[in-house]
């Protein structure tokens, strides 16, 4: 059994006493890091809105925060990042995908991201990553954009662009859930028999379904996937403890 913990929208600016939504991005990252020890994953991804400003700064010091949390490590961009200076600035031991093979699933990194538009884009080279799919393995897939609507206007306008693109390159058979950030809050859904699921921002979040982003006074969270080689899997939320 593999253990995947997803945390996203982290926001940490080059200032680490810069705020996000009345929070700081360092000191609720860091407060949410004992339970997510406490789990001992196998394997992390980052999916994106790592940074606010896309500073170098930023991204070296989420790295050092997380260099010894899971063994492998791996991340996508949001519309907050920049790909070329989170890729260096992260290093390598951060895989940037896009086809992960992971406790005997594989699991897939699609960028939806432009860091001129909040929205999410898909075209055809930004879905080239699912034929890597051999069909001969669970499979999941990971995004930074919502594929299906949260129930939240605040965050809905800015959800992606043309999501049919995604929905008809994807086979329930093989792929058993679509994991996502970008939402600010804890989604569960399904759409076309593939589960869809938001991880919450390790910095701040909305209570869900609200037309206006209306804080949740219950921190940051995670969220963290068990993934066995047959193809279940169950799913929960990091909490601080
Ligand atoms: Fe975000
Ligand atoms: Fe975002």
């Amino acid at each position: 059994m593999f253990t995947l913990l997803q945390l996203t929208d982290c926001h940490l600016s080059a200032d680490p006493d810069a705020s996000y939504r009345g929070e700081n991005p360092d000191t609720n990252l860091k407060r949410l890091l004992p339970a997510c020890r406490a789990l001992s994953p196998d394997g992390l991804i980052l999916s994106g809105d790592v940074s606010e400003d896309a500073s170098p700064e930023s991204y070296r010091r989420i790295a050092g925060l997380l260099e010894d949390l899971a063994p492998r490590r791996a991340w996508l961009p949001g519309n907050h990042d920049e790909r070329e200076i989170m890729a260096e600035h992260l290093g390598p031991d951060f895989d940037p995908g896009p086809l992960l093979k992971w406790g005997g699933w594989e699991v897939v990194l699609l960028d939806s991201a432009r860091a001129d538009d909040p929205r999410g884009h898909l075209d055809d080279q930004r879905l080239a990553p699912l034929e890597a799919l051999s069909g001969q393995a669970p499979a999941m897939v990971f995004i930074h954009h919502q594929p299906i609507p949260v129930n939240a206007h605040w965050i809905d306008k800015y959800g992606m662009i043309e999501p049919e693109r995604l929905w008809q390159r994807l086979d329930p058979n093989q792929v058993k859930a679509i994991a996502f950030g970008h939402v600010h809050q804890a989604f569960v859904g399904e759409h076309r028999g593939i589960q869809c699921l938001s991880a919450p921002s390790t910095v701040a979040n909305s209570q869900a379904e609200t037309q206006r982003f209306t804080p949740d006074p219950t921190g940051p969270k995670a969220r963290w996937y068990k993934l066995w080689p047959e193809g279940r899997w169950l799913t929960g939320l990091v909490s601080v403890g």
